[in-house]
């Protein structure tokens, strides 16, 4: 028994970034110290080969990188001229992330439901959340589909609903970067992609960090500009209005060495998956890969129904075993969000999920005695 904690065993990480940091050892900090003897802080050699790199990884044609995941949904929005009067369609049950940066241009996020299974955006519900844009006098510009914890969302069926009303489509996928469907990998399947590096991400650098995916040459020149002040043909020529999101040298440096071992990573997250689900049959509704897609298992999410979530997780906190809840309230709850238009049947599904999921620990480096023993937990905490 630690006297401190009051447990039998250590307690377990949600996340372990601890455990990654020791594998890449040396490499990282070479790849830094190459950073710090060059000093090209800024646009330094590493950024142009990361973005390269990334590009490669999923197949599309190129890779822009940006400070945050944020910035990368701002600034192909941004790109895209979306502002007032326009609306942009976000779902609900999602990271506030998705539904700010359409504010922060100055447009209306429209709110729609989710798929209960898959928590992704739901095509019947954007179509309806299309029509309450109409409504309310807005002009529907956009699409944000989000995959979230990894999984991506139907993006054939948001893509027909999308071309049926001209709107862009701009996939939210910085929980899924490395995740595929039918095949193809996100960053493929919508005209442009963000993506975060945020360090907790499946792909997580030492700080903040984004990119967007693309293959349409004439958005990467206007992300390149709006990224740096809107450069023109040189950085005192100001073609546009603006900001300061480029990718910092070092954290692209770092995230080459993580890239290297991503494809890895991802496949031990999956036998992490396999493992819980093998391990928790019957005992709570498990997430399900629909088949045709992968997840990169950003979260392993359930969800207990009937209200004994935080009974749940007081009894794994009590052993030790951390969980999360992602998310708690859905945006169209939130003080900052609730004014916006959502689609016009409410929004049940995404109510729903927030009283009832729950995640469990999840990273690559999880081994078998820690899965067993947050299996353990859980089948103990829901015995019935
Ligand atoms: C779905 C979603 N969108 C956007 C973001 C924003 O990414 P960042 O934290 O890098 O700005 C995040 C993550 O934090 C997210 O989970």
């Amino acid at each position: 028994m630690n006297q401190h904690t009051g447990l039998k065993s250590a307690p377990i990480p949600f996340i372990d970034v601890g455990a990654q940091r020791r594998r890449l050892g040396r490499a990282i900090d070479d790849a830094i110290a190459r950073v710090t003897a060059h000093c090209q802080f800024l646009g330094g050699p590493e950024v142009a080969a990361f973005e390269t790199a990334l590009a490669e990884f999923c197949g599309a044609r190129h890779a822009v990188s940006c400070a945050s995941g944020t910035d990368a949904l701002m600034l192909v929005l941004m790109a895209q001229n979306i502002g007032p009067g326009d609306a942009v369609i976000c779902p609900s049950f999602t990271f506030c992330a998705t539904a700010e940066v359409v504010v922060l241009v100055g447009a209306t996020p429209v709110f729609a439901d989710v798929d209960e299974n898959t928590f992704n955006l739901d095509a019947e519900s954007l179509k309806r959340a299309i029509a309450t844009a109409e409504r309310h006098g807005l002009k529907p510009r956009a699409v944000i589909p989000v995959d979230l914890f990894g999984l991506p969302a139907d993006h054939d069926a948001i893509a027909g609903v999308a071309k049926a009303k001209a709107l862009f489509v701009l996939d939210d996928a910085a929980q899924a970067f490395g995740a595929s469907y039918k095949g193809r990998s996100l960053g493929t399947l919508a005209p442009a992609t963000a993506t975060s590096f945020f360090p907790a991400k499946p792909l997580g650098c030492y700080g903040d960090g984004g990119a967007v995916l693309t293959d349409d040459p004439a958005l990467v020149a206007t992300l390149k500009s709006l990224r740096v002040h809107g450069q023109g043909a040189d950085k005192y020529d100001n073609v546009r209005v603006g900001m300061t999101r480029r990718l910092d040298t070092i954290q692209a440096a770092v995230l080459i060495e993580k890239l290297k071992i991503f494809q890895d990573e991802i496949s031990e997250r999956d036998a992490v998956a396999r493992r819980y689900t093998e391990g928790l049959a019957g005992l709570a509704i498990l997430p399900r890969v629909p088949a045709g897609m992968t997840s990169v298992w950003a979260q392993y999410t359930l969800r207990i129904a009937g209200g004994g979530r935080d009974r749940m997780a007081a009894a794994l906190a009590a052993q030790g075993v951390p969980t999360g809840i992602y998310y708690p309230k859905p945006l169209h709850r939130q003080t900052a969000y609730r004014h916006f238009p959502a689609a016009d049947n409410g929004l049940p599904v995404s109510d729903r999920l927030a009283d009832e999921v729950i995640s469990l620990p999840m990273h690559a480096y999880l081994d078998a005695p820690t899965q067993d023993r947050v299996i353990d937990a859980v089948r103990a905490a829901l015995k019935p």
